[in-house]
């Protein structure tokens, strides 16, 4: 049964669509059988994973939602789950998907909808990694309700690390209330700018706020264009540019996820 994993941060910019593509296609790359849910109406992750054009996807998230919604049945996997050739498979979201808090606002068990289209496709896969929108609303609570744990990306500066209490009020909620095996992998710092005095006052603000009762990932990835300039060619910077330091930090974190589980 497969692991599910949402990389969730309600600020804007902090790396999770990086992060979600990037890890999906490491594990992929582990010949581990991996599938990223774009549960977010940008788009990002479903552009990084391949699809140049996400308003003329046929069946996105945000489709299998409404038949959830409407209690029709859902499609076969097979009609809606796009391959990408880097082995990662992908179920793409486009703008459709921000009508989504207000379409849920009146339906019964609203928090359980994703857990519909999730559980039945655990038994494929080894990870699901789930991109999050920047924001926490309902659709963010039914990422939480499905999710076995969360990563929490956060920039190395911060205005972005105050963002942080808020997913954890979250968090503890739907822990207590909803999803009780729901854990925190750890917050992972991004676009770090090693050897500057920020990056230094980050991580000590970080390992005493959070330090005792959260993981900080020892590996922190570091601030790169080559990040953003990989997406113009729709890949990860593991496959554009795999000896560049952010890559190779992506590796490394990906190494100590992975033993955390072992
Ligand atoms: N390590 C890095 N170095 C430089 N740029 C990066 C790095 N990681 C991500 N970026 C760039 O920063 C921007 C924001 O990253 P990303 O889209 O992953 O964040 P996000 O949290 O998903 O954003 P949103 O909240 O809008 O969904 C993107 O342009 C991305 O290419
Ligand atoms: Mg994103």
């Amino acid at each position: 049964m497969a692991k599910v994993i949402a990389i969730i941060n309600e600020k804007g910019g902090t790396g999770k669509s990086t992060t979600a593509t990037t890890l999906g296609y490491l594990l992929a790359k582990q010949n581990k059988k991996t599938l990223v849910i774009d549960f977010d109406g940008q788009g990002n992750a479903s552009t990084i994973c391949g699809i140049a054009n996400t308003n003329q996807v046929e069946i996105t998230i945000a489709d299998l939602l409404g038949h959830v919604i409407l209690e029709k049945e859902l499609p076969d996997p097979t009609e809606y789950i796009y391959h990408n050739e880097n082995g990662v498979d992908l179920i793409p979201a486009n703008s459709e998907l921000f009508t989504l808090e207000r379409n849920l606002c009146n339906v019964n068990f609203r928090e359980k909808k994703l857990l519909e289209i999730v559980n039945p496709l655990k038994e494929l896969y080894d990870y699901i990694i789930i991109d999050c929108m920047p924001q926490i609303g309902t659709p963010m609570m039914n990422v939480m309700m499905c999710a076995d744990s969360i990563i929490i990306p956060t920039q190395a500066e911060l205005l972005s690390m105050q963002g942080l209490s808020e997913v954890l009020k979250h968090y503890q909620i739907i822990k207590e209330n909803g999803n009780p095996k729901l854990t925190i992998e750890g917050i992972l710092v991004t676009m770090d700018s090693r050897n500057t005095m920020l990056s230094a006052l980050v991580n000590e603000m970080l390992n005493d706020k959070f330090g005792n009762n959260i993981r900080v990932f020892k590996t922190r990835i570091p601030r790169s264009i080559k990040v953003a300039e990989a997406c113009m060619y729709q890949q990860t910077i593991c496959e554009y540019l795999p000896d560049n330091p952010a890559a190779i930090a992506y590796e490394n974190f990906a190494k100590e996820l992975i033993n955390i589980g072992s």
